[in-house]
């Protein structure tokens, strides 16, 4: 992610008012806790440039990519993405309370976003 945008999200955040909430001691599993703390990513955000807003392909490129967008819209087989069916959707998450299933965010106009407008997106 670019600079600016990291930025301009960070002072979005500071705009939301504070809730209180108590939040538990983080607790990071095996290997993960073993990677923490975790060094810095080279190369650093200074050197992230974002693509023109008016490349409209390069510029969504850009923004699926930082917002990570694929690891939950890709379905998943025995523990993998499935990337010839990228964005296909299809993954539940099974959390405590309820049950969310990823939509299929593809172009397609029966299953996926096809017929979205660009507002309604
Ligand atoms: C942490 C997992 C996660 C990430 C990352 C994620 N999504 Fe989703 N997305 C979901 C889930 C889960 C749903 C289904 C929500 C529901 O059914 O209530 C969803 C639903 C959607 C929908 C359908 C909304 C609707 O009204 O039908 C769109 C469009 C979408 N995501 C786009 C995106 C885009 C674009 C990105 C990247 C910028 C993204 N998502 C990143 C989990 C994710």
């Amino acid at each position: 992610m670019a600079k600016s945008d990291l930025l301009s999200i960070i002072a979005y955040i500071r705009t939301l008012k504070p809730i209180k909430n108590k939040i538990p001691e983080r607790q990071l599993m095996i290997p993960i806790s073993m990677a923490y703390p975790a060094p810095a990513l080279q190369p650093s955000v200074d050197a992230n440039v974002a693509p023109p807003e008016s490349d409209k392909v390069k510029y969504g490129e850009y923004l699926v990519n930082f917002a990570d967008c694929s690891t939950c819209h890709t379905p998943f087989v025995k523990g993998q993405p499935d990337f010839s069916r990228a964005f296909a959707g299809g993954n539940t998450f099974n959390l405590a309370s309820f049950k969310v299933t990823t939509a299929n965010i593809t172009p397609d106009s029966a299953t996926g976003l096809g017929t979205w407008t660009e507002e309604r997106f």
